[in-house]
């Protein structure tokens, strides 16, 4: 089993302590810092932006891992580039066009994600496996933090992980949603590279420790 990355999501972090906050996860063990912007269309909750996201940058010191819940992505990715994002995922439910959505994100300079639903095949990445460089596997309904991990996630992981492993590509899989110390490691062993966790860390008693605990599951 890999060490895998731990991405913190700052939508459970204390905003009205932003910078603080950042500075925790920059003497911590994560890896990268998950963003969860929503836009109340794509789903039922608006979050935040960029003039966020630019606030975070300003004192990060680990790639920001920008989760775009949102229409038309293609519209906004440069902006969210500008305010330092390093990582850019796009939902494959709101991109019809997909591909090109990939080919904008790799002209930018950015490492290249797709999002997909609980519902969403992961079959229907195949043809474009080569073209992603991270597959955010969603483990609840996006549009909030603090929900229930759903159980099938391990399943999709192993059928990710032997498309991924089939076609050579060097392709990472994320999983975001009710990550715990409990789903942690059936996870990695099932395939995972990269954890999200947003409430497991921000309302643990001490996030450093949560984060090292959840990298050295
Ligand atoms: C859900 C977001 C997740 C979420 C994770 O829409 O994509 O990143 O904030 O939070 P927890 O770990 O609380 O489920
Ligand atoms: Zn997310």
């Amino acid at each position: 089993m890999k060490t895998p990355i731990i991405a913190p999501s700052i939508l459970a972090a204390d905003f009205a302590n932003i910078q603080r906050e950042v500075e925790m996860l920059n003497a911590s063990e994560a890896g990268w810092i998950h963003l969860d912007v929503m836009d109340g269309v794509f789903v039922p909750n608006i979050s935040f932006g960029l003039p966020v996201c630019k606030a975070i940058h300003r004192y990060a010191k680990k790639p920001l891992d920008v989760h775009l819940m949102i229409e038309k992505p293609e519209n906004y990715v440069e902006a969210f580039k500008n305010a330092g994002a390093g990582i850019i995922s796009v939902h494959y439910e709101a991109c019809p066009h997909l591909h090109r959505n990939l080919q904008q994100l790799k002209d930018l300079g950015v490492q290249a994600g797709v999002a997909i639903n609980p519902h969403t095949r992961v079959n229907l990445l195949r043809d474009v496996i080569h073209q992603i460089d991270l597959v955010c596997l969603m483990s609840v309904n996006p549009g909030f933090g603090g929900q229930t991990f759903i159980k099938s996630t391990y399943e999709k992981v192993q059928a990710l992980r032997s498309i991924i492993d089939n076609a050579g590509a060097g392709t990472k899989i994320e999983v975001d949603g009710g990550i715990t110390i409990e789903n942690a490691k059936p996870l990695l062993e099932a395939g995972a590279d990269v954890l999200v966790a947003g409430s497991f860390v921000f309302r643990s008693e001490n996030p450093i420790d949560t984060i090292s605990n959840l990298k050295n599951v």
